[in-house]
């Protein structure tokens, strides 16, 4: 027992060295901050050890092509949210408020209506913990998020529990504008991102990492139609929900052939592998909140998370509140 305690923190202490050694080598690079997420010049294959549950995008064109609109035609914009699921566990992580966010359209011309959001293709908790998989040294990631543009509006499953709003009208030509953008940013933005990383809850403080999630998919939507001479407005609050993680200045670490190919950072690896050993495998929405309690448990205890980000691992010094998921408004642009 003591034994391995002692073992535990000589290993501790080498990481703490470590990590010292690595900051300071990156301090000659400026770094900035919320890093920027990483874009790609196209989205690569997915891995077939990554298994959907659920179809992605089961009703869109195959190609993800998008109908063309004539420009005198009227298109009105819907804002679109539902609950995933609300929760009570304890008093830890209190009510869960996670919602997805999509953005509707329909054509005056034509009468027919569309749905398009930004989702997983391996469901929440793939993009969010990795699968350890014995023959493969670096954790595994199925971390793919995509658009998917649908005929249809479902408006029970949007208004019953959630939101359908008008927030305005386009023109054809602002459609068809807006399409080409969604094809491109679908293309180059390829990985999914559950977490904010932030250094404190209070307003104006630095945000570490940015999500990337079907609510940021809507605002970047929503300022390109406005940029592109849209006026959007909402006679309600428009709340989003965030996942937060809180912690003091992020160390770079390095990508997967770096940690892991390398026998000088077998030490840093296992502890990588260790970390996300604690989180249960994905089946389920429950799951998900089982994993995220752990989360919550185990960095409170451990004051230490290792977040992956543009395919490259972080480690974050966390502190309070450590991990919080809000329901917080985002204006229109
Ligand atoms: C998560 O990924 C694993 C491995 O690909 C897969 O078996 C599982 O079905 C995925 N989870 C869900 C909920 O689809
Ligand atoms: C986005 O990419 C996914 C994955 O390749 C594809 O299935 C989907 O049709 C694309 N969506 C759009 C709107 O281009
Ligand atoms: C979308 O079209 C369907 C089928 O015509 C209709 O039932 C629904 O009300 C429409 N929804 C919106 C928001 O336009
Ligand atoms: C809305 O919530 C009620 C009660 O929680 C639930 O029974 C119902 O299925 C929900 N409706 C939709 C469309 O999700
Ligand atoms: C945060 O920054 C914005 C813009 O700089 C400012 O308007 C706002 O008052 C600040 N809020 C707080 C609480 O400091
Ligand atoms: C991983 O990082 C190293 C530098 O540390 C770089 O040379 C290599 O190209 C990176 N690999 C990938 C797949 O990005
Ligand atoms: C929406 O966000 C605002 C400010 O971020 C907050 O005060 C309000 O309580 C939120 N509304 C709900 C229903 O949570």
């Amino acid at each position: 027992m003591s034994h391995s305690v002692l073992s535990h923190s000589v290993l501790s202490l080498r990481l703490l060295l470590f990590l010292h050694v690595l900051s300071r080598s990156r301090c000659a690079a400026l770094q900035q901050w919320p890093v920027p997420y990483r874009r790609f010049d196209s989205r690569p294959d997915v891995d077939s050890y990554c298994e959907a549950r659920y179809p992605f995008c089961p009703t869109g064109d195959r190609d993800g092509r998008i109908p063309y609109m004539r420009d005198s035609d009227v298109i009105s914009v819907y804002r679109l949210q539902t609950p995933v699921w609300e929760f009570k566990y304890g008093d830890l992580l209190g009510k869960f408020h996670i919602m997805h966010d999509a953005v509707g359209f329909s054509s005056a011309e034509t009468g027919t209506n569309y749905t398009m959001e930004w989702y997983e293709l391996f469901q929440l908790g793939n993009c969010t913990f990795p699968h350890l998989r014995p023959e493969v040294a670096a954790p595994f990631w199925c971390n793919q998020g995509a658009a998917c543009f649908f005929e249809g509006i479902d408006d029970e499953h949007w208004s019953q529990n959630g939101t359908l709003e008008k927030l305005g009208e386009i023109t054809g030509n602002q459609f068809n504008d807006m399409a080409e953008w969604v094809q491109s940013d679908n293309e180059t933005g390829i990985y999914y991102e559950t977490w904010t990383v932030r250094s404190d809850p209070s307003p104006n403080t630095t945000v570490w990492f940015e999500s990337y999630d079907c609510s940021q998919f809507v605002h970047r939507t929503y300022r390109k139609l406005s940029e592109l001479g849209a006026k959007l407005s909402s006679r309600t609050q428009t709340n989003y929900t965030k996942i937060y993680l809180y912690s003091g200045e992020p160390t770079y670490l390095g990508n997967d052939s770096a940690i892991f190919g390398q026998p000088a950072l077998k030490n840093l690896a296992m502890d990588i592998r260790k970390f996300y050993y604690t989180f249960r495998p994905h089946q389920s929405i429950v799951d998900f909140a089982l994993s995220l309690l752990e989360a919550y448990t185990k960095v409170m205890l451990d004051k230490s998370f290792y977040l992956y980000y543009n395919f490259e691992y972080w480690f974050l010094p966390m502190k309070p509140p450590y991990v919080q998921i809000t329901y917080e408004e985002v204006p229109l642009p």
